[in-house]
């Protein structure tokens, strides 16, 4: 244990309160010790989305005890811990602002370094730490507030090939599954409904297709899906049959655009690097849908890629990948000031031109 480096990671971007102790050592073997998190599912439930005011404050009471259980689950002490990587952009400020300042406590009180991270770099650097995926990379970042392909190139040098013009995906799943009465988060209920549908009964859109290379749209997708609801019934709650086959086509839609704007992008991923253009990545709360793993998949494989998707444990929200990225940007002297600030809106790539639209944590990224 002597040769590894020790990273406590701490996520409070949006309403999951986690906190994990990952470890690297030499060789470059990587050992998650613990991740524990506290999921506020309950606390939302009834207002039908995130309340950024409540989130904040149950992250501020609740990260002392997921810390403590993270430590002891890792038969850790603090004071054997090289560095606290916290999520300081992008997300809801409240959130942020509360994992940040409980991180910087943590520091001053122990003397250990402590360094912001990007939680978007967090989802995309992901791969690296359950497959040990090497650079460069293609990566689709699909998550509940974002939506973007990446060239990966370092743990600091991200370029947006394309990205979403309007709602991210996890937005259309979880809108969708509101309009079809299931539960939150959206995603995985739809995922189970449509295991018993008909992917092709309802003809949903596929906005953007043969357009705007691999920039893509979700907003039209749960419009389209409402009013394929009030076409099958009036007033009452759709029949099961009816429910699966819609929540089985509005999958398949995702999947569809996905598929054809992944193509796009992994012929831009070899035209940029020729035969070094060997692996793609999925992640994100999304990149947890085996119908979208499974798909693209094959997809890579029509492409001679190698096609990675961590588990889906570590592709929503953790903190397990926070306390990665710590490990991938620690080194001498590469640690953040007690004046670092919670950023809501942070691009991975600052170079690309911002698209314009805001989601459940504001302005996208
Ligand atoms: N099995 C699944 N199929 C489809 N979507 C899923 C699945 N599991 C989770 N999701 C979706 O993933 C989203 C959550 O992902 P994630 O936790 O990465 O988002 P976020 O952190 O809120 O947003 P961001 O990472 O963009 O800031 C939710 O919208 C959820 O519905
Ligand atoms: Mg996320």
């Amino acid at each position: 244990m002597s040769s590894s480096l020790i990273s406590l990671g701490i996520e409070s971007s949006c309403d999951d309160t986690s906190v994990a102790v990952v470890t690297q050592r030499a060789d470059r073997d990587v050992d998650i010790l613990s991740l524990i998190t506290f999921r506020q599912n309950d606390l939302h439930h009834e207002y039908g989305g995130v309340v950024p005011e409540i989130a904040a404050r149950a992250h501020a009471t609740r990260l002392d005890l997921c810390t403590k259980r993270a430590l002891k689950k890792a038969s850790l002490e603090l004071r054997q811990v090289d560095l606290i990587a916290v999520t300081s952009g992008p997300g809801l400020i409240g959130g942020l602002m509360a994992g940040v300042a409980f991180a910087k406590g943590l520091a001053a009180g122990s003397g250990k370094p402590f360094l912001g991270i990007n939680h978007l770099a967090g989802h995309a650097l992901t791969a690296r730490m359950t497959h040990g995926v090497d650079f460069p990379y293609l990566a689709l970042l699909a998550s509940g507030g974002h939506c973007q392909f990446l060239l990966v190139q370092s743990p600091t040098t991200f370029t947006r090939l394309g990205a979403t013009i309007d709602d991210a995906p996890g937005e259309a799943f979880d809108k969708s599954a509101r309009l079809l009465g299931l539960p939150q988060p959206g995603g995985p209920a739809i995922e189970a409904m449509a295991q018993s549908g008909d992917p092709h009964r309802f003809e949903l859109p596929r906005p953007l297709s043969g357009r705007m290379g691999c920039y893509m749209s979700f907003s039209g997708l749960k419009t389209a899906l409402l009013r394929t609801r009030q076409q099958l019934v009036k007033k009452h709650e759709l029949p099961d049959p009816d429910r699966n086959d819609l929540a089985a086509s509005f999958q398949q839609a995702i999947v569809d655009i996905f598929v054809e704007k992944s193509g796009i992008a992994l012929e831009e991923y070899h035209q940029r690097l020729g035969e070094r253009a060997s692996t793609f990545v999925v992640c994100g709360g999304v990149a947890a849908n085996r119908a979208i793993r499974e798909n693209l998949q094959e997809l890579s494989a029509k492409y001679g890629v190698e096609f990675v998707a961590p588990p889906a444990k570590y592709c929503t929200d953790n903190a397990a990948m926070i306390a990665w990225a710590g490990l991938e940007l620690f080194g001498p002297g590469r640690c953040d000031p007690f004046d670092l600030k919670a950023r809501p809106r942070w691009p991975l790539d600052e170079t690309a031109s911002p698209i314009h639209v805001s989601g459940k944590k504001g302005q996208k990224s």
